[in-house]
């Protein structure tokens, strides 16, 4: 077998024909990787894993979403693809039309995208226009323009972007042999929440998982509208890839809470900076802010007594999954933000050897 994309593993349950020129950077096939330390916290009768989707090609899912929403934009014979974003969708995005040879527009709140998402979408050569206003409001006008001039949108909107993410939820239930109990994940758009729910539906009404997960979203304490139930003015939180106050899949998000049994919490930046330390300090695994919400999230639940209460008592441990959407790297300067900065000493070994105890 040679290498495959996510639009070749899948093919069967996309909306591809031999006639869709694939563009893709071989996406997907993310570990799902088990919990130490976490586990131990969670509790005996729990596995908890983390789908560590920063692992794609541009460090976040949204490379699932957008080798198909650009494949389908390639066959519609598109010249231009266009989208909103806070950082992940627009390096995605970029990379995905240098590979197809389209153009490339994108909108970002000025000032609140994470530096490596910048570099990533104008390494590409996206024309790339920083707006003076946020994530909502960039999305309105690009909803405009690509509605009025012949320029394909790649939001979440566009309905092969969620195609192309539900298959996070196929590589899941093929790995555990079937679905999880639970499934923690942050909540921004509100694209990814809807498409992974769609995959698990999928797979269950094919006869290839006999259960479905609660859904439990997360999104930050100050950009939480699905939460409060109404529109956040001006978003805040330190995890600039979900500062969104008006999510375009809202009541699909609502639905997939619902369906599920599960539920959609907010938690606070202290919250989710705690969990992003301890997924580096003691799983080794670097995620980006938003993504530790997933975690933040498992964590106040647990505290809560949440899993216990909702979970039958059954004679096998609870499978928790954890979804770690975007890399560490994307944002250097949160990290160096909450670190203590290397102490500078002599080119000296005594001096070395003072520092480490010797
Ligand atoms: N995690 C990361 C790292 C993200 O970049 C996003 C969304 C989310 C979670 C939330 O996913 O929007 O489907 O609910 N980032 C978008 C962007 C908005 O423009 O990159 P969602």
């Amino acid at each position: 077998m040679g290498y495959r994309g996510l639009i070749e593993t899948f093919r069967r349950f996309l909306p591809v024909t031999e006639k869709t020129p694939v563009v893709s950077l071989l996406e997907g096939n993310t570990p799902l990787m088990p919990s130490g330390y976490l586990n131990s916290i969670v509790g005996t009768g729990f596995e908890v894993y983390f789908k560590f989707e920063g692992l794609n090609p541009t460090g976040s899912f949204k490379d699932r979403g957008m080798t198909l929403a650009v494949s389908k934009a390639k066959e519609a014979g598109a010249k231009i693809i266009m989208c909103a974003s806070t950082g992940n969708t627009s390096a995605s995005a970029a990379a995905y039309a240098a590979k197809a040879g389209l153009g490339c527009v994108v909108l970002i709140p000025e000032g609140a995208i994470a530096l490596g998402k910048l570099a990533q979408a104008l390494i590409h050569g996206a024309k790339v226009l920083a707006l003076q206003g946020n994530f909502d409001e960039a999305l309105s006008i690009v909803k405009e323009i690509t509605a009025r001039y012949p320029i394909v949108l790649v939001n979440s909107l566009n309905p092969h972007r969620l195609e192309g993410q539900k298959t996070a939820a196929f590589e899941i239930c093929d790995t555990l042999e079937g679905a999880p109990d639970y499934q923690c994940i942050p909540v921004g758009n509100a694209g990814n929440i809807t498409a992974y729910w769609k995959g698990y539906q999928e797979y269950k009404k094919q006869g290839l998982v006999s259960s479905l997960p609660k859904l439990l979203g997360f999104q930050a304490a100050g950009a939480a509208p699905i939460v409060n139930g109404r529109p956040i003015k001006k978003p805040k939180t330190i995890a600039t890839a979900i500062r969104i106050g008006n999510p375009a899949s809202w009541k699909q998000a609502e639905a997939a809470r619902d369906e599920s049994g599960g539920l959609i919490d907010s938690v606070t930046d202290k919250e989710i900076v705690d969990a992003y330390k301890l997924l580096a300090s003691k799983e080794g695994i670097f995620v980006e802010p938003a993504s530790a919400a997933s975690v933040a999230g498992l964590l106040k639940l647990a505290r809560k007594g949440y899993f216990h209460r909702t979970s039958q008592i059954t004679n096998r441990k609870l499978k928790i999954v954890c979804i770690l959407t975007g890399h560490g790297l994307k944002d250097p300067d949160r990290a160096i933000k909450i670190v203590h900065k290397p102490k500078i000493i002599k080119a000296d070994l005594k001096a070395v050897l003072r520092e480490i105890g010797y």
